[in-house]
């Protein structure tokens, strides 16, 4: 022990470790060896594998825990089958009472699980004690709300069903109630799967259920590795996948639930900017740096790991940073004034250095802590910081989930925002200054799901977190997050499986098929594809015959391809500004649409009746109801409002509802108007812009169409209008990584297709399974799912006050 004098001259810390003697006691209890839990029971793996877990912090063995096979998964799938009909037929009170219970256990048990956690993941003790475990409470208590609510608040919804649910290592406690508590909420039941390296937390999670009352069944977890988790993806029985995770896996898994109707919601990496303006408070600036990059050794998803620093305050900001990080303190976890804990994995840590060591290798300039490395067989890392970075460098895109910033510098705010923006993530971001006009704009103009004014890692369970790109799609927390595990009411009921007419796409002159009607268009006509506001021939010079529905041909459509959707793309992305245009603006241009419409409403409900045989008096109710469709959406431009979450005290928490910025929009064959303009309307009323590809059956009510655009004012580039193949165009717009949301409306093949070409830049997709949607029932065809699904919500935290 260093005497007192000798402490005050040189200010060292003393060591203060939390006690763990009432871990290693439960540990101990049950032989250092855990089960899975499956209807309310642990139970022995079926072929008896188990495999180690390790205390990061010294190399040593925690525990054995049950190897998952495909059987054990089977076996916790059909327990929570079982368990969701009586689940979901108690009241939402009944629901809220227990996931209240829940919250007061974890909470009475709040010192247990933050030294398990820190013990199994190698966090410090002063995160999991003061930020883990308590976010972890705070979510099951506000979703003991949402239970209560969920009949009130979410009128015609539904519980999904069986969710499967795969988390991390990198927040284990945390990322179970994230999943786990609005799952149960809305009455579903979950088998959960736990990351390999910390499954310990969710084994007493589970002894926890088990003391609130938790019926059997309801909660489920199965422990394994990645196999455990693809068992869990492949399940036919499982109605929803709810994944954090890599973006690799994100994709594996998006791939896997192609065209199985599973819901699926994806939280994955991130590479968040963190930009630094020169009138910041710089002295703020680095602490939230600290924040950003060595909270939980920087394994965070949203982990501010980029930081962009305004040149001409560059040196001085490295400078206190470098100050700074020699201040930080690296070492054992379960000490109280540790700051770095260790990595949570052998392999993990491999991967950082492999990363460092290419970085140090491109040029870029490394920096470490003087900090000593704890040694005896821990896996730790010095805080690491890189300068002169270039922005191709594999620092500045890679996420290295580790405890490394790279560095890099800006002249003017748009600088900024392009290398915020020059990323293939969309997590977060962090945004420091001292004008309140230049951290909203940038707030505003930065892709990311969640964006911290003069703050940073700010969580609550009222506030939506999640990404924009490859950070994947869905929101966890807040009223967004909790439409994940709710599905419309007709959803459940058994649709019509379509049967989209056949066409015959041959290009080749052929005989008419049938007798030309009396008054049909003269045969030379052939509709032109309709881009950036203009009419264009197809790339490929190729155009189709369309037949009316007697068979007769009455004129050609193009037969578009890659380049014109390319094209498409390219002129949906240059009208930008009609993102940015009021929405009063797009407003008064959709009432001029459906005024236009209205005007030559005779003449469509001729064209759909020829074309598809529906009896006159149904042609013109389908007009009548799409220049009524296109007024709902004019109604709903400036109405459909974001929110003000309840959060933390002194913050607003601004909850934005923002356009994916080009949407591609596939359209079926029934009711080829009023589809059109149920799909295509949402998504230019909330300011997306649109690659239509026409039903390929009746392309000319499309190619008509286009005509009142261009007399609406609609500016060119917002609804760009391609006719062909559906599935051919569809799967090009699937695979286009500029193309941020598609809607499909076709076969159950092409629903496959579209959701398994996605994976590039992981776009969000929205496809209908190869069933039919009743577009004249309101209920069906138009309403709030459709304003939701065309915006992604950012939420803006905004801190007041002194
Ligand atoms: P990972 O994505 O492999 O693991 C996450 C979870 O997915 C674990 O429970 C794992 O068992 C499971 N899993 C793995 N393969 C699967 C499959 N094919 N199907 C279903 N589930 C599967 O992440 P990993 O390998 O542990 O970490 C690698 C990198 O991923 C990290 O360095 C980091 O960059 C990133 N990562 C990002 C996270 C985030 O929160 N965004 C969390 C964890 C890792």
């Amino acid at each position: 022990m260093n005497a007192v004098t000798d402490i005050l001259r040189s200010m060292d810390y003393g060591v203060a470790p939390e006690a763990n003697d009432h871990v290693l006691a439960w540990l101990e209890k049950h032989g250092r060896r855990f089960d899975h839990f499956v209807g309310g029971e642990f139970v022995a793996p079926g072929d008896g594998a188990y495999f180690g877990v390790v205390d990061p912090a010294r190399g040593s063995s925690l525990a054995q825990c049950a190897q998952g096979s495909a059987a054990d998964v089977d076996a916790a799938v059909r327990a929570a089958r079982k368990a969701q009909p009586g689940w979901a037929a108690l009241t939402g009170d009944a629901r809220a009472r227990y996931l209240y219970a829940t919250a007061r256990l974890l909470q009475k048990r709040e010192r247990f699980f933050a030294v398990l956690e820190t013990m199994d993941n190698g966090k410090p003790i002063r995160e999991s004690r003061d930020i883990d475990v308590p976010l972890a409470v705070r979510h099951f208590y506000h979703h003991a709300g949402w239970a209560e609510l969920a009949e009130s608040e979410f009128p015609g919804h539904e519980p999904v069903g069986v969710c499967g649910e795969i988390i991390p290592w990198n927040f284990p406690l945390l990322m179970l109630a994230w999943k786990v508590a609005p799952a149960l909420a809305a009455g579903n039941t979950v088998v959960l799967k736990p990351a390999e390296y910390t499954p310990l937390s969710a084994i007493a999670f589970a002894e926890l259920c088990r003391e609130a009352g938790l019926p059997p069944g309801v909660l489920n977890i199965v422990t394994g590795d990645g196999a455990t988790g693809a068992a869990l993806v492949e399940h036919p029985d499982v109605d929803k996948i709810a994944f954090t995770g890599s973006t690799e896996v994100g994709r594996i898994i998006r791939k896997a639930t192609a065209g199985t109707g599973k819901k699926l919601s994806l939280e994955l990496g991130g590479k968040s900017p963190f930009i630094v303006f020169d009138d910041a408070d710089l002295d703020s600036a680095v602490e939230g740096v600290v924040d950003a990059i060595w909270f939980n050794q920087g394994q965070v998803c949203c982990a501010g790991s980029r930081l962009l620093v305004q040149e001409s305050v560059a040196e001085r900001f490295h400078a206190k940073l470098r100050a700074r990080m020699e201040n930080l303190r690296l070492g054992d976890p379960l000490d109280k004034s540790t700051d770095i804990g260790a990595i949570v994995a052998d392999v993990q840590l491999e991967r950082i250095r492999s990363l460092v060591e290419q970085g140090k290798a491109e040029g870029s300039v490394c920096w470490q802590a003087s900090c000593a490395v704890p040694e005896g067989g821990g896996y730790f890392f010095p805080p690491t910081l890189f300068t002169s970075i270039a922005p191709a460098s594999i620092l500045a895109s890679e996420e290295i989930f580790g405890p490394v910033l790279v560095s890099m510098t800006f002249r003017t705010q748009d600088e900024a925002i392009a290398l915020a923006n020059n990323s293939r993530y969309g997590l977060a971001a962090s945004v420091w200054s001292e004008n309140i006009n230049v951290t909203l704009d940038a707030a505003a103009r930065v892709k990311a799901g969640v964006v911290w004014v003069n703050a940073t890692n700010l969580f609550d369970a009222a506030a939506g977190f999640g990404g924009y790109k490859e950070s994947g799609f869905g929101r966890e927390g807040g009223r967004e997050g909790f439409y994940e595990y709710l599905v419309p009411g007709r959803d459940r009921k058994a649709a019509t499986p379509t049967e989209p007419r056949k066409v015959d796409f041959s290009a080749a002159p052929s005989e008419p098929a049938g007798a030309a009607a009396p008054g049909s268009p003269r045969m030379d006509r052939t509709a032109k594809l309709y881009i950036g506001g203009k009419q264009a021939r197809t790339d490929s010079g190729y155009s189709y015959t369309v037949h009316d529905a007697a068979g007769a041909p009455v004129g050609h459509a193009g037969l578009g391809n890659r380049k014109d959707i390319r094209n498409a793309v390219e002129a949906a992305q240059a009208a930008g500004s009609w993102s940015n245009t009021t929405a009063h603006n797009r407003a008064q241009v959709l009432y001029y649409l459906a005024e236009n419409l209205e005007a030559r409403a005779a003449e469509f409900a001729d064209r759909i009746a020829r074309l598809t045989g529906a009896g006159e008096n149904a042609a013109a109710e389908e007009v009548a109801q799409s220049v009524r469709r296109i007024s709902f959406y004019a109604a709903h431009a400036d109405k459909y409002d974001g929110q003000v979450h309840s959060t933390r005290s002194r913050h607003v928490t601004l909850a934005m509802n923002e356009p994916w910025g080009v949407m591609g929009v596939c359209c079926p064959d029934e009711a080829p108007l009023l589809a059109l303009v149920s799909l295509v309307a949402p998504a230019i009323a909330l300011g997306n812009r649109v690659v239509v590809t026409a039903s390929p059956a009746y392309p000319l009510v499309a190619t008509d169409f286009y005509q009142v655009l261009d007399t609406s004012d609609v500016p060119g580039g917002v609804v760009n209008l391609i006719t062909g193949e559906r599935d051919a165009l569809a799967k090009t717009l699937a695979e286009h990584d500029d193309v941020a949301a598609l809607w499909y409306f076709g076969s159950a093949a092409g629903s496959t297709a579209v959701e398994a070409a996605s994976i590039g830049n992981l776009k969000a997709t929205w496809a209908n399974g190869g069933r039919a949607v009743n577009w004249s029932d309101p209920a069906q065809g138009q309403g709030r799912e459709f304003l939701r699904r065309a915006t992604q919500v950012k939420n803006i935290w905004v801190p007041y006050g002194e």
